[in-house]
């Protein structure tokens, strides 16, 4: 088979076999088709589009390149969950306490951060002496006695995946959502859970700009999931705005704590209750509003931060986070911006924020990089709010004044204001079954 033939017949739509995929998918893991061929066939792939067989075919393949985990010896169902990203997206955190406290079993493995999107492990590195790297056997005992265990992503499991990814991102070709499809899929896959509950974002801080291009994305990861024997569904989210009040890791998890303990609720909590409940459902412990009342019981009753706590400890963390929010790092300098102008806050562009908070380390330009877990911002204000010039609108958390003078600057911008109130994005656009 030549795969100069393969690319061919994509750039001229004409589609692949199984056969054909598994191919491409084999032969650029195992090293013996070279990038700049695969480059072609993903540019391809992005211009043209692949149809529902071939997208679930390449996402087969991808699971099928390396280890898949057999969760069936848990003996219990279980739910994953996954966010295509966001800027301030803490839901996982705080999603796997309340399904465990629920009697759920939440089995997570998370990415880290890369460019402007904040990773899931690299805010739990952020409490002191949190292990994200452990064995397999530890990854399925705490999930069976606390109900949740969030590692990062094994090495050996789609390793297809990892490297695709990484081409795409050099490539221009990630917006692209067969490929978006085929990454995610694979992974949730190879992981095992029994079901999968999605969550698909569209706004300026997602892969998605628009909540139609989400509904095709969630659509078709969905009928792969089912195509797979999964129970799956997805919520098509806005990420207009950040979500929360913090963007950045150890100031997220103290977010985390925060709401936990019932200090705080938002747009981020009702979220979280309502992906918790989605998760619940799939779980099969009653319908949408007995699942909701369920995850509300125990974000109030404080079992969800138990769980939390009970988490940190199982995985080598200082669990005493949960009680002393001072034991999270702390960024030297914190720089409290105020608003340059009255009126209501029509706009926070997220992603410009996710990009102020990379220049002040929170989050890594090249693979491996290192962060600073204290930097990151601290929004007083959110959209429809109204403010009086002065008012604090922002606090900025990095090492240096220079770096955050740099940051503030960039999240001026981000705002913009309107003289009449302007209602805050809907935070959920629609459910896909
Ligand atoms: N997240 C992934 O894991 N893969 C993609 O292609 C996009 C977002």
């Amino acid at each position: 088979m030549q795969i100069y033939d393969l690319i061919q017949k994509t750039r001229r739509l004409v589609p692949l076999s199984e056969t054909e995929i598994y191919t491409l998918v084999e032969g650029f893991t195992k090293g013996e088709i070279p990038d700049y061929m695969m480059s072609a066939w993903l540019m391809a792939v992005c211009c043209q589009g692949l149809t529902a067989e071939e997208t679930s075919a390449l996402t087969m393949a991808m699971r099928d390149s390396g280890e898949c985990l057999d969760l069936s010896t848990l003996g219990v169902p279980t739910v994953d969950k996954h966010s295509t990203g966001g800027i301030g997206d803490k839901t996982t955190l705080l999603v796997a306490p309340i399904v465990a406290a629920c009697g759920g079993h939440v089995p997570k493995m998370s990415g880290r951060g890369l460019g402007f999107t904040g990773g899931t492990v690299d805010k739990l590195e952020s409490i002191p002496g949190f292990c994200v790297d452990l064995p397999q056997a530890d990854f399925m005992r705490i999930t069976e006695e606390i109900g949740c265990c969030i590692i990062s992503q094994s090495g050996e499991l789609t390793p297809a995946d990892k490297k695709i990814y990484a081409l795409r991102n050099l490539t221009a070709t990630v917006d692209s959502i067969p490929l978006i499809c085929a990454s995610i899929m694979s992974k949730k896959l190879a992981l095992g859970a029994s079901c999968v509950l999605l969550d698909v974002k569209y706004g300026h801080g997602a892969f998605m700009k628009t909540p139609e291009e989400a509904v095709l994305l969630a659509d078709l990861m969905v009928s792969v999931g089912h195509q797979a024997g999964r129970e799956c569904r997805a919520l098509i989210t806005d990420m207009n705005a950040p979500l929360g009040s913090c963007v950045g890791n150890a100031l997220e998890i103290a977010e985390v704590i925060r709401i936990l303990r019932g200090e705080e609720r938002g747009r981020i909590t009702e979220l979280s209750l309502a992906l918790s409940a989605q998760m619940l459902v799939l779980l099969g412990k009653g319908d949408v509003v007995e699942c909701r009342k369920m995850a509300e019981e125990a974000l109030t009753s404080g079992r969800a931060l138990e769980k939390f706590a009970a988490m940190i400890a199982a995985q080598g963390g200082n669990a005493a986070v949960t009680e002393d929010l001072s034991l999270l790092p702390q960024a030297e300098v914190q720089l409290t911006v105020r608003a340059p102008e009255s009126g209501f806050i029509r706009e926070i562009q997220s992603e410009e924020v996710g990009l102020a908070c990379l220049g002040l380390g929170a989050g890594r330009t090249a693979d491996r990089a290192k962060i600073d877990p204290g930097a990151g911002v601290v929004l007083s204000r959110f959209v429809g709010d109204e403010v009086t010039k002065g008012d604090p609108l922002f606090t900025v958390h990095g090492s240096s004044e220079a770096l955050c003078e740099n940051a503030a600057q960039r999240l001026l911008q981000a705002y913009s204001y309107s003289e009449e109130y302007t209602e805050p994005p809907q935070m959920i656009y629609k459910i896909v079954e």
